[in-house]
């Protein structure tokens, strides 16, 4: 099923590339060119992000484990965005006036933000290869949490440039809140799990545990 899932991932992750070379060369990147291509960049690069973090409670959800394996590649694709995105900005906006991107980095907090969540998947990015997973071995995981603040930056990003309309990136702060919930939530389930098994109380030691309980417990214990 992979063999077919992930060249259709593939496939589908290039398709809005393929739509802007399309409206490239039929001249049909509305009046404003260099803005489109802009927001269309950071979005699907924002869009993606989101997919990538979907991937694992999809995983847990559904129990399809091969899903998992396609993380990697939507990641990949996240970044490929993204740099796409800020070489418009570098390249088609500002025209390599490196002074004026330093300057728009220092005093446009969109910028700031947009910028520090471009430079963190640099390391993910670089990291992503079998032979850096292997190298890395616990630590990998550890630089891959980084995912987490890029998304939220990556929404705080939109959510600052946007003038009036905040409904967007209110949209994409629920979604990454939803997958964050239900993260935290398969998180905890198995050691409310264990708290429940062993009879005492979240949050308190089991010598903390209110006496009561703990006394019917030991005796339930003694009688079986
Ligand atoms: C150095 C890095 C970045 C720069 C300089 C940058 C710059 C910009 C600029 C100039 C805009 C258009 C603002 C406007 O039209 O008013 C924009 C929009 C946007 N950017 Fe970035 N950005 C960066 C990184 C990122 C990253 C890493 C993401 C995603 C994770 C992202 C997501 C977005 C989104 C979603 C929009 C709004 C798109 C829309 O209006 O539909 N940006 N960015």
């Amino acid at each position: 099923m992979l063999i077919c899932l992930k060249p259709l991932a593939f496939i589908i992750c290039l398709i809005p590339v393929a739509q802007l070379a399309y409206g490239y060369y039929s001249d049909n990147l509305t009046a404003n060119p260099i803005e489109y291509i802009t927001r269309f960049t950071g979005s699907w690069s924002l869009i993606i992000l989101l997919a990538s973090l979907a991937v694992t409670p999809l995983r847990r959800l559904t129990g399809w484990n091969e899903l998992i394996k396609l993380r990697r590649m939507i990641g990949l694709f996240a970044f490929f965005y993204a740099a796409l995105h800020f070489s418009t900005y570098m390249v088609l906006d500002l025209d390599f006036d490196f002074a004026a991107i330093a300057k728009d980095i220092w005093k446009r907090p969109y910028i700031t933000v947009g910028f520090s969540a471009l430079v963190l998947m640099i390391p993910l990015a670089v990291t992503s290869t079998a032979g850096m997973i292997r190298r890395l071995g616990k630590r990998w995981q550890q630089v891959h949490y980084l995912v987490y603040p890029i998304a939220m930056l990556g929404v705080l990003h939109f959510y600052w440039l946007v003038k009036a309309d905040i409904r967007r990136p209110v949209q994409y702060g629920s979604v990454l809140a939803l997958l964050l919930g239900i993260r935290l939530a398969f998180r905890l389930t198995p050691i409310v799990k264990t708290w429940r098994a062993k009879g005492s109380t979240p949050l308190l030691p089991s010598s903390a545990a209110p006496r009561g309980r703990k006394e019917v417990g030991a005796g339930t214990e003694r009688s079986a």
